[in-house]
């Protein structure tokens, strides 16, 4: 068996991830780490044993370097990923890549372009697709259970903790960190939804603002500065992280940010209806503030012969056959990893086989993750200009449209 020698570019919380799941798969080994930021990057090369020689601050050394290497995974933050990407590709670097593919459409398709001249393997981190739970509903769909789907309706919740992290953390908070809410957190579920409907969207509409998670003059920048509404308020930080109260200066600063004033510039809720090309409508939302401790995506699925029920959260599938009384339990096997319901070893395996035999594709390359960006982009284009969108006019590369315009 082949071990292959990887190399991980963004050595945060995905990175780190990513590269535990390759060396205990005991196919690969990291051979080195590219991170901008000095402590995580020594962090990394403790945690993995690497020389510092093969720590690099700026990923281009290494590809100046004379390493060998097999793949890279690039996890940085959505905003440095087109740039990454395409210069691995370039010098012929198998890459796997986190989603969203990048910030806009202009960089997605720049990755494509590259992708597909230098004929480069490219997985897209839609992870999901290799989570039970949504493998088990792909395979309900796909072998008819349902009859001819109609009509989705999808929603994404998150609890508070969930939200609040989203509200405080710099790599997620400011559009021109992550492109938008709905590329860096909803992309899979846009993914999901083109891969169970199995055509191309053809247009979308959406509404959605910021409208509650505003500045408050009367609260403090953070939740450390005596907050008046600190014990009745749910995001406080002290509630997810009680040692705040004790340490708060051993913890980034970030922790304790007010979830109004994080100075966050992202909506806060925002629903789309989608059309898709074989005439399947859908719904999609996405909804801040649910009271329950975990967020989840529930999922309604109306077919000619059946309908879906699925709740992500509690692994619950039910199908409910038009004919028949009683509902059906699909629930998915859970018993493996847990962690993002279990795409994460899988989605890693499937890079480590493609490596193996360029004929053993993985479930997402570039064409997904751009399908993915092209919906994501269109939902946000509808949402700032108030219009149905029709992606058709996107989704070729080689029309003059989206060039011209960055997106
Ligand atoms: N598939 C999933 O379920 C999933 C889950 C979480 C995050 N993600 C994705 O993973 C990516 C990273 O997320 P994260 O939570 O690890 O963020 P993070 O902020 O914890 O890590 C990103 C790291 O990249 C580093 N970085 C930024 N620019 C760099 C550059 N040019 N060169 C080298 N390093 C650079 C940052 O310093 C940081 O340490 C994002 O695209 C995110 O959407 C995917």
């Amino acid at each position: 068996m082949k071990i292959y020698n990887l190399v991980i570019v963004g050595a945060g919380g995905r990175g780190r991830g990513m590269a535990s799941l390759a060396i205990k798969s005991k196919r690969a080994k990291i051979a080195a780490v590219a991170e901008t930021n000095t402590e995580r990057r020594n962090l990394f090369q403790k945690e993995f044993g690497l020389p510092k020689n093969n720590c690099y601050q700026d990923y281009r050394t290494f590809l100046k370097s004379d390493l060998k290497i097999d793949g890279v995974f690039v996890t940085t933050t959505p905003n440095h990923h087109s740039a990454i990407t395409c210069a691995c590709l370039e010098k012929s670097i198998p890459v796997f890549l986190e989603k969203p593919m990048a910030i806009n459409l202009k960089d997605a398709a720049k990755i494509v372009k590259v992708a597909k001249e230098t004929g480069t393997r490219l997985q897209v981190g839609f992870n999901c697709r290799y989570a039970p739970f949504f493998v088990k509903m792909k395979e309900i769909v796909s072998s008819g259970g349902l009859g001819e789907i109609l009509s989705l309706e999808w929603k994404e919740v998150l609890g508070p903790h969930h939200w609040s992290t989203y509200c405080r953390y710099p790599s997620y908070n400011k559009k021109d960190v992550i492109g938008s809410w709905l590329l860096e957190k909803c992309c899979h579920d846009l993914d999901l939804m083109n891969w169970l409907v199995e055509s191309p969207c053809h247009r979308v509409a959406s509404f959605g603002s910021r409208s509650y998670f505003n500045p408050r003059d009367n609260l403090p920048k953070y939740c450390t500065d005596n907050c008046p509404i600190e014990n009745e308020c749910i995001f406080s930080a002290f509630k997810f992280h009680p040692e705040l109260k004790e340490n708060s200066e051993k913890l980034p600063k970030f922790y304790t940010l007010c979830v109004y004033n994080s100075g966050s510039d992202l909506i806060d809720h925002q629903s789309a209806i989608l059309e898709y090309s074989n005439g399947v409508t859908a719904t999609f939302s996405l909804i801040p503030l649910i009271q329950e401790e975990r967020s989840s995506r529930f999922v309604y699925i109306c077919g000619t012969k059946a309908s879906l029920k699925g709740d992500w959260s509690k692994n619950r599938i039910r199908l409910f056959p038009h004919e028949g009384k009683e509902e059906i339990v699909c629930d998915p096997d859970l018993s493996e990893e847990r962690e993002h319901g279990g795409g994460d070893p899988k989605i890693v395996s499937a890079f480590l086989d493609w490596l193996d035999d360029p004929g053993k594709l993985p479930k997402t390359t570039e064409k997904e993750g751009w399908e993915a960006m092209l919906v994501g982009c269109g939902i946000d284009l509808a949402l700032r200009e108030h219009k149905v969108v029709d992606l058709d006019i996107y989704r070729n590369l080689n029309s003059p449209v989206w060039v011209q315009t960055h997106r």
